[in-house]
């Protein structure tokens, strides 16, 4: 069972930055799920809304700063908004680190700089799984790189994301837990994807995921999984 900390260890520290990444780390997490968007001088930044108005102190649409206009902005008064880079230094291979494509032209950029970490730092694709509800994008990646793995993303209808997942060789499904049961979590294995479901936090409905033999859960709080 993959223990996957959502947008960081959330629960304890502030979602997508550098501190919540660190908590994931120290909680033992397999893996980290974060989410990108492009700054105006295209460079790759980790927050989830496509502007800065609920998570850091000022306003904007992410796409029309520059990445050093972002820096100058605080989440919870003392954090900054990470890049993609800071958070693969940060990790340094410890955990695998699922990256959910927000914004739109994040999946090449994203592909160049798996690509460079692989072949530059020593980085494996397994540490790697690159998730989206916009499949556009997902089917972008595996055009630039079919050796990235994929996690299709849905909130929605399973059997549409297992036809996509056929067709890109996609590695995972991601559900969010509420479609799930015993039943179609093994069709899905059987198949030869892994699900890993998003977004359990409570107790119960982690023990509840846990029955359904689930390869991975995505949570806030990765320690009660
Ligand atoms: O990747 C699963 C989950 O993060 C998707 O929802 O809104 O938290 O990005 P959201
Ligand atoms: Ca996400």
């Amino acid at each position: 069972m993959l223990k996957i900390a959502h947008r960081g260890a959330k629960a304890y520290e502030p979602e997508n930055t550098l501190k919540a990444f660190q908590k994931a780390l120290e909680l033992n997490s397999d893996g980290i799920e974060l989410d990108v968007h492009l700054s105006a001088d295209e460079q790759i930044i980790v927050i989830h809304d496509e502007t800065i108005d609920r998570t850091t102190n000022g306003k904007g649409i992410v796409n029309t700063f520059s990445l050093s206009d972002l820096k100058s902005f605080l989440i919870d008064g003392k954090c900054q908004i990470p890049t993609l880079n800071e958070v693969f230094d940060l990790v340094d291979k410890k955990c695998f680190i699922n990256i959910e494509l927000k914004g739109l032209g994040t999946a090449a950029k994203v592909v160049e700089l798996i690509e460079q970490y692989i072949s530059e730092k020593n980085w494996s694709y397994n540490h790697f799984i690159i998730s989206s509800f916009d499949w556009n994008m997902l089917e972008e990646t595996s055009n630039l790189n079919p050796n990235i793995p994929i996690g299709v993303l849905t909130e929605e209808d399973l059997d549409t994301a297992l036809a996509f997942a056929e067709k890109t060789k996609a590695k995972a499904i991601h559900p969010d837990y509420q479609l799930l049961n015993k039943e179609n979590v093994q069709q899905i294995q059987e198949k030869g994807f892994l699900v890993l479901s998003w977004t359990v936090n409570s107790e119960e409905d982690i023990q509840k995921v846990k029955s359904y033999k689930v390869n991975g859960i995505i949570s806030d709080n990765p320690d009660k999984i």
